[in-house]
C-alpha cells in the first residue's frame, strides 16, 4: 500500500516557491490553503482556561461538546431525524481513515477534488473510481464522497445535486460523505448541508465538519462528523480501541466555537472581501473565472498548463497551485488561496496590475 502513495505533489511546487522568494518585495504564498487570520481571542481562551487536563480524553466528547455540536447541526444545517456527533482530530484524518474503517472495497471521488479522498482509498486499499457531480451517473461503490463548496473550485452544489446523491445512496444501499468543512463560507451562491435534505432519515449518511476554516483553528486539530447513528456507533468503537481522541482542552475550545457565530461572520467577510478584490485583477491579467462561489479558493484558467500560469504568477513574487494537483480535469487551472492577511492581498493586486 504505501509503494502505491503518489509523491507529496507539494514538492513539485519548490523551484516555483524558490523564484516567487527571490521577488525583490518577497513571495505572496497563495499556495496552500492555510488560515493566517488569528484564532479569536475567546476561544484562546478556553483553551488557556482548560490547560490543566491531567485525566485522558473521552473519544466521544464531552457532554458540552456533544450537545454543542447536536444543536449547531439543527440549527445551522437543518439536520432532522435521529443522528449522531463524533469530534476528530481535524477532518483530513477522517477522510484519510474512513475508507478503512468502513471496510470500504469501491470508493467514488469527484474528478477534481481534495487528493487525500484517493489516498484514504489507497491505504484501505480501495479501488478509487472519480466521478462527475451528476451522481445519476455514478457507478455502484460502498462509498462515494461529495464536496460543496468544493476544494479547489469554489463550486456549490444545488439541492437537486444533493438529492441526487442521497437518492444514489439509497438506490445502492452505500454510505453517502458529504465534506462540508468549507460551508460556512458561502458567497454568491448558497451552500446546504446534506443533512437538511434527507427528510429525516439519515441512514448511510453522514457529513463532516471542520473548524479550521471556520474558526481559523488549524492548528488545533479539530473537526467532527454528524449522521447516522448505527455508522458512528461503528467508527467510534474503532476510535476508542486506536486511541483517536481529540484532546480535552481542544474540546472545551471547540465547545465555545461552536457557540459563536460572529467570529464565522466577521471571517466569511474578509475571505469575501479578498474575493472579491482578487477576482477582477486575475481578468485583468487575462484569466477566466470558473465557479469560485464559495469557499477559500479562487479556480481560474487562461486556458494554458497550468504550470504556465503559476510560473508566469511566481515572475511576480505570487505562488498558486497548479490545478492538476487534483486530478487531470485540473491540469489548465490554478487555485488561488485566499489565506494571506489584507495587507498581502493589497500587495498582490499591485503586482497583477503590472
Ligand atoms: C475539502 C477538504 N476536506 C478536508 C480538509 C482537511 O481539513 P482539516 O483536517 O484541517 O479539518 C481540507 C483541508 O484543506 C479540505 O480542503
Amino acid at each position: 500500500m504505501r509503494s502505491s502513495l503518489p509523491d507529496f505533489p507539494w514538492d513539485a511546487l519548490a523551484p516555483y516557491a524558490e523564484k516567487a522568494r527571490s521577488h525583490p518585495d518577497g513571495i505572496i504564498d497563495l499556495s496552500v490553503g492555510t488560515p493566517v487570520d488569528p484564532t479569536p481571542d475567546f476561544i484562546q481562551a478556553a483553551l488557556r482556561e482548560s490547560s490543566n487536563s491531567p485525566s485522558y480524553p473521552v473519544t466521544a466528547g464531552t457532554p458540552q461538546l456533544r450537545e454543542a455540536m447536536r444543536s449547531w447541526a439543527i440549527s445551522r444545517l437543518g439536520a432532522t431525524g435521529d443522528f449522531d456527533v463524533l469530534p476528530l482530530i481535524g477532518s483530513k484524518e477522517l477522510v484519510a481513515w474512513l475508507p478503512t474503517i468502513l471496510e470500504s472495497t469501491k470508493v467514488l471521488i469527484p474528478e477534481i477534488a481534495y487528493p487525500t479522498y484517493h489516498v484514504g482509498a489507497l491505504i484501505a486499499e480501495a479501488e478509487s473510481i472519480t466521478v462527475s457531480i451528476d451522481a445519476q451517473s455514478w457507478p455502484n461503490a460502498d462509498l462515494a464522497w461529495m464536496n460543496s463548496p468544493s476544494n479547489p473550485t469554489g463550486r456549490v452544489h444545488s439541492i437537486e445535486e444533493i438529492e441526487s446523491c442521497i437518492q444514489w445512496s439509497r438506490a445502492n444501499n452505500a454510505v453517502l460523505i458529504s465534506d462540508e468543512c468549507y460551508l460556512e463560507f458561502d458567497h454568491t451562491a448558497h451552500a446546504t448541508s446534506v443533512m437538511s435534505l434527507t427528510g429525516g432519515d439519515n441512514r448511510n449518511i453522514l457529513a463532516v465538519h471542520s473548524l479550521s476554516k471556520r474558526s481559523s483553528m488549524a492548528g488545533y486539530r479539530a473537526a467532527f462528523l454528524i449522521g447516522d447513528s448505527a455508522l458512528i456507533a461503528k467508527i467510534r468503537e474503532l476510535r476508542k480501541h486506536a486511541g483517536m481522541m481529540v484532546a480535552l482542552p481542544v474540546q472545551k475550545a471547540m465547545t465555545v466555537a461552536l457557540a459563536d457565530d460572529l467570529h464565522v461572520a466577521e471571517q466569511r467577510a474578509r475571505y469575501n472581501a479578498r474575493r472579491d478584490a482578487l477576482i477582477p485583477a486575475l481578468q485583468g491579467c487575462g484569466f477566466r473565472i470558473e465557479f469560485s462561489n464559495a469557499g477559500l479558493y479562487i479556480w481560474c484558467t487562461r486556458d494554458e498548463d497550468a504550470w504556465t500560469s503559476v510560473d508566469w504568477l511566481a515572475t511576480r513574487g505570487i505562488l498558486a497551485t497548479p490545478g492538476s494537483f487534483y486530478g487531470e480535469k485540473g491540469k489548465n487551472h490554478i487555485r488561488i488561496a485566499m489565506t494571506v492577511s489584507d495587507t498581502q492581498i493589497a500587495d498582490a493586486l499591485t503586482r497583477l496590475k503590472v
